[in-house]
């Protein structure tokens, strides 16, 4: 069995969530792979924060995230920081260290994706951000290797778990948009800064980098000015739900004639959609395409771990 360093930087929720499945999957991944992976250091901001998971036995902790990236002996870097200017300098030291590198970063790939990309193709290390977008579902993959042969058309998605969670309990429960909001933030779903989920910004980014995948597209944020969730209330959604509609903040974009039109707002879908039914934590990505027609890939999107099933 072979050892495989592994460094982190972050260890908020979702890595949390890691250091846990790294720690649960450790015997399969030592079967399957014949891989030992050892997480040798994870660097954070307080090192005397509060902390929701226990750290293996021998694992460094450091607020230094240059001993991480630097450090010889790892061979992965994990980042899920969080953070736009910090994560990116850590991830290029990484990469200038011939380190390879994970991120959930969706701010970070969508604003500096193919920089990165090439940066890390030239030092012949692997990039991986699968977990960027629609986290519980393998969106990015699928649109790579299963459309390869084949033309989308158009996507659409609910890609932000807190807004559609705020969405359902308005919609089922009448809740009023901050108690929804606070629930998910309780529920971990909500970034630290909440302001992007609910402004449309996160799906925003979410939709940047699904449209590269997508139509090998990319967008610059000045292409879409996204309408967020804050003006929206429980009455207007039981409203709606009423009339057989469900309101939900739907990322949208379409080729039309070469031209790729892109949109992210809330709006009204009927029910006949299998996107009205999607609910709470949950994201759906509808892929229309030349070849398979009509596809919805759904799972939860936000969080550390399975989200409770719902009563
Ligand atoms: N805050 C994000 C969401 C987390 O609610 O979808 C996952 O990107």
């Amino acid at each position: 069995t072979q050892t495989i360093e592994v460094g982190m930087l972050g260890l908020g929720t979702v890595g949390s969530g890691v250091v846990m499945r790294l720690t649960q999957a450790a015997t399969k991944i030592e079967q399957t792979q014949g891989i030992r992976l050892h997480l040798a250091a994870v660097a954070v901001h307080h090192l005397n924060a509060p902390r929701a998971v226990t750290l293996p036995i021998g694992t460094r902790l450091t607020d230094k995230i240059a001993t991480v990236v630097t450090d010889p002996h790892i061979q992965i870097v994990i980042e899920v920081m969080g953070t736009l200017a910090t994560a990116e300098a850590a991830i290029v030291a990484a990469l200038q260290h011939g380190k390879s590198v994970i991120t959930a970063n969706k701010d970070l790939i969508a604003t500096a994706g193919p920089r990165l990309i090439a940066l890390a193709q030239r030092q012949q290390c692997d990039l991986f951000y699968e977990a960027s977008v629609a986290g519980g579902i393998p969106i990015l993959r699928t649109l790579t290797d299963s459309y390869a042969t084949d033309q989308v058309q158009q996507v659409a998605g609910i890609i932000n778990g807190t807004a559609n969670y705020i969405l359902s309990a308005m919609t089922a429960t009448g809740a009023t948009y901050a108690e929804a909001l606070a629930a998910a933030q309780r529920a971990g779903y909500a970034e630290a800064d909440p302001t992007n989920d609910v402004s449309g910004l996160d799906t925003t980014y979410k939709l940047m980098i699904l449209s590269q995948f997508a139509f090998g597209q990319g967008l610059t944020i000045s292409q879409i000015q996204p309408q967020g969730i804050t003006m929206i209330t429980a009455a207007a959604c039981q409203q709606a739900a009423q009339s057989g509609w469900q309101v939900k903040l739907l990322a949208q974009a379409q080729l039309q004639v070469g031209q790729l039109y892109c949109r992210v707002a809330p709006v009204a879908v009927p029910n006949t959609l299998a996107l009205s039914q999607i609910n709470g934590v949950q994201n759906g990505v509808a892929v229309r395409s030349q070849a398979i027609g009509q596809s919805l890939y759904t799972g939860p999107g936000a969080g550390a771990r399975r989200p409770p099933i719902a009563s």
